[in-house]
């Protein structure tokens, strides 16, 4: 089967909505005909300062998450990135690859180190989507599920995969960014004109461990939009046809379908319905993370066994790395 690679960050208490529909809802349906690689990415959370005991602590609860979600460890492997360490060394190699001038045009890093209340900006921040590119690679991943946010960096893994395989022979797989129709880029209900985000007040994000409560109160509270008709509208109406997207989403009506619904009806019903939609599928995810954040052990002993597989894959990849750029194999 083709094999499949992508990850997430544990920088936040939750996943968001835009996190699910983005991505994480194409992990759990691509496992059924690829062999998948899903890692929680520690390495690139620490491109930012974290504190270690609530770094740990999201680890484990982004594993859960992922489980409750329906990463299935039996077909998958999930696994802590900082737990296969062939992607800070095949990382290195893609370092020495990349061009400056290439790395600096990375839109992601401008932002993130020009941002307010950004801090100092880290070397790591700079040199992120490499390692990012290496975490694609080792696993010769012919698809990465990601939101539409992360189209370039899937262009520079292209281009490292290219140099690598013209300069020293075919190594690497091409991988495809697998980017879905409509919920590529989810939007904060604040600020329809960006990305759903956790670095944006928390009003404007829908977090999948939120209860149903302050959900449905974000959802009520989201700017919606001059006029009064429900109807999509990406330019005129950003508010509502987020709202749309989301409602579709887990309602499984098309955009369409839900505009006829809504005529004659205001933003006010429009709200109500997705505050429903959203919570009722939201409720057995928060149970199953619950459940699972019951018995860490287990937890650690599923992360381990993802660890163990990946490493399988892994580490033949970074050992022909090694072999093809000229390292002295040690004895
Ligand atoms: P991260 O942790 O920021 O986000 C995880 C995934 O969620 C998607 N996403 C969104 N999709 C739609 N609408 C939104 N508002 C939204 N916000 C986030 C992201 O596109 C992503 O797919 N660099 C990656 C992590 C990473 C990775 C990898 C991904 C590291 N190595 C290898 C793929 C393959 C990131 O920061 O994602």
């Amino acid at each position: 089967a083709p094999r499949v690679l992508s990850g997430i960050q544990p920088t936040a208490d939750s996943f968001h909505l835009g996190n699910l529909l983005g991505a994480l809802r194409q992990w759990v349906a691509l496992q059924d005909d690829h062999e998948a690689f899903y890692c929680v990415v520690d390495l690139h959370a620490i491109t930012v300062e974290q504190d270690p005991a609530v770094l740990r602590r999201r680890t484990l609860v982004s594993a859960a998450q992922l489980l409750a979600l329906g990463v299935d460890p039996e077909r998958s492997a999930l696994f802590v990135q900082s737990h296969v360490p062939e992607h800070a060394q095949l990382g290195w190699v893609m370092q020495c690859l990349t061009g400056f001038g290439e790395a600096s045009r990375m839109t992601q890093f401008k932002d993130k180190s020009t941002r307010e209340g950004a801090g100092p900006t880290s070397v790591g921040l700079f040199t992120y989507p490499v390692l990012q590119a290496a975490d694609i690679l080792l696993y010769q991943a012919a698809r990465v599920p990601v939101g539409e946010d992360q189209r370039q960096h899937l262009e520079l893994t292209r281009d490292l995969a290219t140099r690598f395989n013209s300069r020293y022979g075919p190594t690497f797989t091409m991988p495809e960014p697998y980017i879905p129709q409509g919920t590529a880029k989810v939007l904060d209900l604040q600020s329809p004109d960006k990305k759903m985000s956790k670095s944006l007040p928390d009003a404007g994000c829908i977090n999948l461990l939120d209860d149903a409560r302050a959900t449905a109160k974000k959802i009520r509270s989201a700017v919606t939009d001059t006029g009064r008709e429900v109807v999509a509208d990406p330019v005129g109406k950003p508010g509502v046809t987020n709202l749309l997207t989301i409602h579709s989403a887990f309602s499984g009506q098309s955009v369409a379908e839900l505009e006829q619904h809504f005529a004659g009806s205001g933003y006010g019903d429009l709200k109500k319905e997705v505050a429903a939609v959203v919570t009722e599928a939201l409720a057995p995810v928060q149970a199953r993370t619950a459940e699972l954040l019951a018995d860490t052990a287990e937890l650690e002993r599923v992360l381990a066994a993802g660890a163990a597989r990946a490493r399988g894959v892994a580490a033949p990849t970074l050992a022909t790395v090694y072999e093809r750029v000229g390292f002295l194999p040690p004895l």
